[in-house]
């Protein structure tokens, strides 16, 4: 039979959705919804030989029909997994049971309504392909009961295929954010939850499935990520049987969702990634898809330099209208002056939550500074954290109930500061007020908006809130947007606290790190853009002597690293000498040249043979230029370090290759590879062959331009070795 003979019935209890080379299949000829194919497009196959071709085996000892779970994957079905809904009705109703009532589908979206209409809950589940291939999922539960109905979990969750035998996720700490963790999918269940009320130093920011051997240009990924910054659960179970899932939700607390009748409870929208092309191509599709929408920043993305690394909360006008003099003429575009400008904030202990400009440090207010900075062709930044109060404020001396607590105790401190509880109508309304008013007496075209600490005993009037405060904070900054229109907004929490697809929907910029040694950092920036496009990625040229690590780098290996983002510089520059300024202004203006490159084209991690070094770069859209970064971050293990290929171009354009070094890069060879004095190869060349890497020390970098040489040459590399 082929699909054309297929009778009506079978067709319509089968939705496909086809975009850019991934396919999803959706059958409710059970009476319940189940996945019949996420993957590659499978060509001209009826729903009858798919179903076929799954249907196993029925072994001893197990149901006298073989099972598929389902998306709702009910106990009751004789699953033994995690299911995909847990809740109750008082003590009744533990094991609910639904079936298919309605579908809807169009080209690009399927919707299923279910009902278990004994436990009186209804569940509707909508799938949207994006033109991008990324697979968005949106799950509600609504209570139709007369009674209140408790949801403890739910979760959406997708199979992947039995050759999906390894998994991929993310932990990490301050200054060490997204490390990878890479294991075989072995049986059970592998659980990553972010309870700090924000995903954490430690959240995965995707839970993956990989096929064998994936690396990043190879191999079969699928890819699950919350659209959330509250809790979180990412989770990938093998059940007994074999089969493996991805599961993803909100992680609720215990009695955050208590459904009164009537009541309707909204997962955060889940976006699962399909990738036939290794990680490189999950970047891709998640980058191509955040490219996509209407908020994603549309104008170049200014070079900032944060003072923060350069002052600390040592605020004084003539040093900082000096920084920011200086600052302009290397070449920066975006000036931001951080945490200490207000209330009594002299140092960590206090001021927070008075938004008011400090008369002490500012006697004339922040516009003396402001002023001069636009006078100079920058913008103006300004740091917030209007989330948290530090006890000794005014605002906490007048409002200590203020908080996210519990009844009767207050959460342990952190950074000398507690949460101020968003959800408290006078509270937001005191941030939003103060915040705006500081925005437009002050000049701010942007905010950098931190959070330096989990939440603790979130609760308000005695019950969790952390999904309204995570509601809040989106609202705030929309409010904020809407308020100040072109107003730009960064996200921070310690660093990369807080990254995620739900706060890419509301912020324009991530801090990716407090990390600034270029070191550490090259494998934070690598992993974090497994998902986040390098666009709204804050790397920032840091100190010579790293303050966090104490190592010591010079400009070059500092301002590769920081090209690969939304560049900037966190450094005291008045303390720079000529030779570093000049080395500075050189990377600004290459930066300034090579940005629209840098924050639309491909995302290209080098499978690269010797560890101690890591090759990246993007490759622009039309293949016709690419930058790419070598980075030794440890000696090599060859007297000769190996060849790093450039995959991706077009095999058979040709193109001119050559080295950039804003200063020179340390190397310990008499002669440095031939090609860096400039060559013409084609893609073809570049992706099998390759560069042969020069002998630099560890921790040097270089960065390789390449364009094809027909394209338009308006650009000269600065310092070409
Ligand atoms: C933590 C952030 O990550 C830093 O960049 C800086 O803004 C400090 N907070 C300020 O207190």
């Amino acid at each position: 039979m082929t699909a054309t003979d297929l009778t009506r019935t079978d067709r319509d209890s089968v939705s496909t959705l086809r975009a850019d080379g991934v396919e999803f299949i959706l059958d409710v000829s059970a009476g319940y919804p189940a996945v019949l194919h996420w993957g590659a497009p499978l060509g001209d196959i009826s729903p009858e030989a798919l179903r076929a071709m799954r249907t196993p085996a029925i072994p001893h000892n197990d149901l006298d029909e073989p099972v598929d779970p389902g998306l709702m994957r009910e106990a009751a079905r004789g699953f033994m997994g995690r299911p995909a809904i847990r809740g109750h009705r008082g003590a009744t109703g533990f094991s609910p049971l639904f079936a298919v009532v309605d579908v809807h589908s169009t080209d690009r979206t399927v919707s299923v309504f279910l009902r278990d209409t004994a436990l009186e809950v209804s569940v509707e589940q909508t799938f949207t392909l994006t033109a991008e291939g990324v697979l968005l999922v949106d799950m509600s539960l609504t209570n139709e009961g007369a009674t209140v109905y408790t949801l403890d979990e739910l979760l959406v969750w997708l199979p992947v295929p039995d050759r999906a035998i390894e998994t991929l996720d993310f932990s990490g700490r301050w200054l060490r954010e997204r490390q990878p963790h890479r294991m075989p999918f072995a049986p059970g269940l592998r659980l990553r939850e972010s309870r700090e009320g924000r995903p954490g130093h430690d959240g995965t920011i995707v839970q993956c499935a990989l096929t064998e051997n994936v690396s990043f240009q190879s191999g079969e990924v699928w890819g699950m990520s919350l659209l959330w910054s509250g809790g979180s659960i990412h989770a990938a179970e093998r059940a007994a049987t074999g089969r493996a899932t991805l599961g993803v939700g909100e992680l609720i607390e215990p009695g955050e969702a208590e459904l009164e009748p009537g009541a309707v409870y909204r997962c955060p929208t889940v976006a699962a990634v399909y990738s036939a092309d290794g990680l490189d191509g999950m970047g891709a599709r998640s980058h191509a898809w955040l490219r996509s929408r209407p908020s994603h920043p549309a104008t170049p993305r200014p070079l900032t330099l944060n003072v923060w690394e350069a002052v600390y909360f040592d605020h004084d006008l003539g040093t900082l209208t000096r920084l920011a003099e200086r600052a302009a003429s290397v070449g920066v575009e975006r000036f931001v002056l951080d945490d200490g400008w207000f209330g009594s904030r002299r140092d960590d202990w206090s001021g927070l939550g008075d938004w008011t400009v400090s008369a002490e440090v500012w006697p004339e207010g922040l516009r003396p500074l402001s002023d001069r900075v636009h006078a100079l062709g920058m913008q103006f930044g300004l740091w917030f954290e209007g989330e948290m109060v530090n006890p000794d404020s005014d605002l906490y001396r007048a409002h200590p109930d203020w908080i996210l607590h519990v009844s009767g105790r207050v959460p342990p401190l952190a950074r000398h500061q507690l949460v101020l509880d968003l959800t408290h109508a006078d509270a937001f309304a005191h941030v939003l007020e103060q915040v705006s008013a500081v925005v437009a007496d002050s000049g701010v075209d942007y905010i950098k908006w931190d959070h330096n600490r989990m939440l603790v005993d979130p609760g308000h009037d005695g019950v969790p809130a952390v999904r309204r405060q995570t509601e809040a904070i989106y609202r705030l900054f929309d409010e904020l947007k809407s308020r100040h229109p072109g107003l730009e907004i960064e996200s921070c929490a310690s660093g990369g606290g807080r990254i995620d697809l739900g706060m890419a929907m509301h912020a324009d910029r991530f801090w990716t790190s407090d990390q600034n040694d270029p070191l550490e950092r090259q494998q934070i920036q690598r992993w974090t853009s497994v998902m986040i496009p390098p666009e709204l990625l804050g790397s920032h040229v840091g100190p010579t002597i790293s303050h966090s690590s104490g190592r010591r780098h010079g400009v070059q290996f500092r301002a590769v690293t920081a090209l690969f983002g939304h560049a900037g510089i966190e450094w005291n520059i008045l303390e720079a000498t000529d030779d570093e300024l000049e080395a500075l202004r050189a990377w600004t203006a290459f930066y300034r040249e090579r940005r629209s490159l840098l924050h639309s084209g491909r995302t290209v991690r080098v499978d690269h043979p010797d560890p101690s070094a890591l090759a990246h770069g993007v490759i622009g859209e039309d293949r016709s230029s690419a930058v790419f970064a070598y980075a030794q971050c440890a000696t090599a293990s060859g007297t000769s370090p190996a060849a790093f290929r450039i995959p991706g171009l077009d095999p058979d354009a040709v193109y001119r290759v050559a080295a950039v070094e804003f200063e020179p890069a340390q190397a310990v060879q008499r002669r440095g590879p031939a090609w860096m004095a400039g060559v013409h190869t084609t893609g073809r060349a570049l992706a099998q062959v390759g560069l042969r890497a020069p002998v630099l020390w560890p921790e040097q970098a270089i960065v390789v331009v390449i364009d094809r040489v027909d394209a338009d040459q308006t650009v000269a590399p600065p310092v070409a070795s």
